[in-house]
């Protein structure tokens, strides 16, 4: 399991108060009058949900709360789930959604095409960790330099036409991204340098750059020493490093931790679902130097590191890049991998070596 977060008292924290304030004011810019629709589950904690709704009326917005029922799996089942359809009519009628539930669903997808706009601060297992996280990760960093550091490195993944990510040493995993469009995934729908809205999709925390990878694009090998999040319930650390072999963008060999890799391949085989083998899908790597390894998404953000996709991203595919028309892999699941030290390349430019991210101003 994955290292989590010492902090998970149950009460709310005053801190968090002006990080709520500053996601809706600087990262969504709300404005008095507008529908918000906080959805949540039994895991979300109480005083979070709280703090969500009261600060938007506050502002002067309309706030409602749904708690839905928990969906089956976590987050790895996130494309497969099924959503009361009272929690999408809801959907429908708002300007922003806080999402602190669901991830990535279809009538989220609904909801946008109907000028809905989405902040997931967490999903479900991360609920615990979410206060904490939040307050680190955006109180207690320079989140207007992450968010150009962020669009710098969009661009950069735009301009590319192959990323080269060595891993183990000697392990090259090469993926052809021309004709791709870099995402900053900064955590602003709003962008307040030009003073106007930049994103209708933001996930917490700041700030994981990077590109969506359509099918069969990726060659090679990768050596994986971070995180797996493919069980249910939990994000899983390999014990020795893991080795996933690609072609065409399909995982067609697992090595290494044998305790993991012969996990995974039961998983993947019992699974029946074809698209579960597809990726990587998306390749985001990590710049927010206070993200840590907890339960929540904030794992995929941690510096220096990268972590991509693998099973569906059909679904993500549509929240993440409106408007879009590449082609990518469908699952019922969505599972991720994460390299905490890798070296990455695009073209023959330096982004990621020996820890450090080379981004210049
Ligand atoms: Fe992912």
């Amino acid at each position: 399991m994955a290292h989590i977060s010492p902090d998970t008292a149950s009460r709310l924290k005053p801190d968090l108060l002006p990080v709520v304030h500053t996601l809706y004011t600087q990262m969504c810019n709300l404005q008095p009058g507008e529908k918000v629709l906080v959805i949540s589950d039994a895991r979300t904690p109480f005083e979070l949900v709280a703090a969500f709704q009261g600060m938007a009326m506050t502002l002067g917005a309309e706030a409602v709360v749904i708690e839905a029922s928990i969906p089956y799996g976590g987050p790895t089942y996130q494309p497969g789930a099924s959503w009361s359809s009272m929690v999408a009519a809801a959907a429908l009628e708002a300007n922003l959604i806080i999402d602190l539930a669901v991830g990535y669903a279809e009538f989220i997808s609904a909801a946008m095409d109907r000028g809905a706009r989405v902040l997931m601060p967490g999903d479900g297992i991360g609920g615990p960790y979410l206060d904490d996280m939040l307050i680190r990760n955006i109180r207690d960093v320079d989140i207007h330099a992450l968010r150009r550091s962020a669009g710098r490195i969009a661009q950069r993944f735009t301009e590319a036409s192959k990323i080269s990510l060595i891993t183990g040493g000697s392990d090259l995993l090469e993926i052809d991204i021309s004709g791709l469009r870099g995402e900053p995934v900064d955590g602003f729908l709003w962008d307040p340098d030009k003073g106007e809205f930049k994103s209708n999709y933001e996930i917490m925390p700041p700030a994981q750059p990077g590109v969506m990878i359509p099918k069969g694009r990726a060659n090679g090998t990768v050596c994986v020493e971070g995180v797996v999040l493919w069980h249910q319930v939990y994000h899983e650390c390999p014990r020795e490093d893991l080795r996933l072999t690609f072609e065409n963008s399909r995982l067609v060999d697992l090595q290494g931790d044998r305790n993991l890799a012969n996990r995974v391949r039961r998983w993947l085989e019992t699974l029946g679902d074809d698209g579960a083998w597809e990726g990587p899908n998306h390749f985001n790597i990590g710049i927010n130097p206070n993200a840590m390894l907890s339960q929540n998404q904030e794992w995929e953000r941690i510096y220096g590191s990268v972590t991509c996709g693998m099973g569906d991203m059909s679904t993500a595919g549509k929240l993440l890049s409106a408007g879009s028309s590449m082609e990518y892999a469908a699952s019922s699941v969505h599972w991720d991998w994460t390299i905490l030290q890798p070296e990455i390349l695009l073209d023959d430019e330096v982004l990621v070596r020996g820890g450090v991210v080379h981004d210049a101003e």
